[in-house]
This record gives structure tokens, C-alpha cells and sequence, in this order.
């Protein structure tokens, strides 16, 4: 089992971050709407502590993640792949990247800008950033609801591509994501 990527194949650590990641995002995704959906008291405070902690979290696991990345080599695309998909899926990859950083970092803003500290797990409080600035907090907190969307809404093209590939293809584009992990 290489821990590091080939060129033909992701290796051990590349998937683990992919998964680990999936279930992260799922868990916030969802974790933040119910937070959303709260009224306002103690206990939604209670509940977004937990929801910003594995935020800042998902922040941190995405940095390494990246350097990971940049500093390993990347598989050649799968050799039957037309030469569109295989551009559609890097800009694509890249894409999501963007948007898994701008949702914590969108996260991280709106909190501070409102006012309130963004906790990680009761262990410490993150640097405040920003100045409190409610006009900005309500623009960043409207990012913070689009941009989960679009990362939602992208993630599922790439999934359904993937079982695409797999499924109706029948090439090795979804194995070499999934064995010998
Ligand atoms: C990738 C990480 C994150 C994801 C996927 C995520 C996702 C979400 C989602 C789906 C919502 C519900 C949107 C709505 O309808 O209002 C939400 C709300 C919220 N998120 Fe995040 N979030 C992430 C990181 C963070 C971070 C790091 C913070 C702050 C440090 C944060 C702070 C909040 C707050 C305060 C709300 C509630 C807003 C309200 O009361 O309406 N989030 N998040
Ligand atoms: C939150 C959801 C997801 C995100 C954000 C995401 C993101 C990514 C990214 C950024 C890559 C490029 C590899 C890297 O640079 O790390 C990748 C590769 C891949 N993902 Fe996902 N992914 C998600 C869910 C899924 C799901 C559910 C599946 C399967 C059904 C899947 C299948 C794959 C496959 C097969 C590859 C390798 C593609 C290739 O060989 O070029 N992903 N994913």
C-alpha cells in the first residue's frame, strides 16, 4: 500500500484525505442546516460552536490536503478518456478546491464580523481577524448559503461522473480512488 500518489495511481493518503474529507463536508453540510434552522438562544450557540469547530477543522484537514497535492505526483488521467473530460475533471478538482476553502473561510468571516468568536472544540478561540461590521457579516453569511450550494451542486456532477465511469464505462476511474485503501 504507497502512501504516495504514482503516476497511474492515488496513493494511500490521497484517498484517505478524499474520504475523510466526503464525510466531513457531508457532516457540515447538514450539521449547518439544522443550525440554521434553530431559533435563537443558547442551545443554537451550543450547536454552532460544534458546527464552526469541525468547520475550522475542515480548514485544517484541506491545507495539508493541498500540500499533499502540490508537493506529490499527480496520476495521468485514465488513458481512455476523451480529452475533454480529462480538462472537464482538473478544472473541475480545482474547482473544488476553491470552493471547500471559501465555504470555512466564508464561515470564519461572518462569525468574527458579527462579533462572536469562532471556537475549535472548547480547546482555544481563533485570532479575530476582522472588525465587527454587521453590513459585511450579512454579505459573507449570504456567500456562506450560496457557496455550500455550488460546492454541493459540483460535488454530485463529479460523484455521478464518477459512477458514470465506472458503472457504464467500466473503466478504472473509480477504483483507483477506492482499492487497497
Ligand atoms: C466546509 C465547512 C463548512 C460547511 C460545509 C458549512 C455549511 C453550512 C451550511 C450548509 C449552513 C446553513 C446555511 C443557511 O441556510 O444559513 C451553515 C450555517 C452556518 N455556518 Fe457553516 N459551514 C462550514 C464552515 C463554517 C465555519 C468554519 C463557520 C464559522 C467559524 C461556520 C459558521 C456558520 C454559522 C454561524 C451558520 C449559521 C447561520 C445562521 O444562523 O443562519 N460555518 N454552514
Ligand atoms: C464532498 C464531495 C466530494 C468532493 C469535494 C470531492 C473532491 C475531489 C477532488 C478535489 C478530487 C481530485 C483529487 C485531489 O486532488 O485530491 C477528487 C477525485 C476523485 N473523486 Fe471526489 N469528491 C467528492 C465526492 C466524491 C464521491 C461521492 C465520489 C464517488 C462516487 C468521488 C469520486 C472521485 C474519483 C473517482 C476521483 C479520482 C478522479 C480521477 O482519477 O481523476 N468523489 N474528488
Amino acid at each position: 500500500m504507497a502512501l504516495n500518489n504514482t503516476g497511474q495511481d492515488y496513493g494511500s493518503l490521497a484517498k484517505f484525505f478524499h474520504w475523510l474529507m466526503f464525510l466531513l463536508l457531508l457532516g457540515a453540510i447538514i450539521g449547518g442546516n439544522l443550525d440554521a434552522a434553530m431559533p435563537d438562544g443558547p442551545e443554537k450557540a451550543q450547536e454552532l460552536a460544534i458546527h464552526k469547530s469541525f468547520g475550522v477543522l475542515i480548514l485544517m484537514v484541506l491545507s495539508l490536503r493541498l500540500l499533499w497535492k502540490l508537493s506529490n505526483t499527480q496520476p495521468a488521467h485514465v488513458e481512455s478518456i476523451p480529452r475533454w473530460q480529462a480538462t472537464a475533471s482538473t478544472v473541475t478538482h480545482w474547482g473544488l478546491y476553491l470552493l471547500m476553502f471559501a465555504q470555512p473561510l466564508s464561515g470564519i468571516l461572518m462569525s468574527q464580523s458579527f462579533g462572536y468568536p469562532v471556537p475549535f472544540f472548547g480547546l482555544f478561540d481563533l485570532p479575530m481577524l476582522v472588525e465587527e461590521n454587521k453590513a459585511v457579516a450579512k454579505l459573507v453569511h449570504e456567500a456562506h448559503e450560496i457557496i455550500w450550494i455550488l460546492l454541493a451542486a459540483i460535488a454530485t456532477a463529479h460523484a455521478l461522473a464518477a459512477l458514470h465511469h465506472h458503472f457504464v464505462r467500466k473503466n478504472d476511474v473509480l477504483r483507483r480512488m477506492l482499492r487497497r485503501v
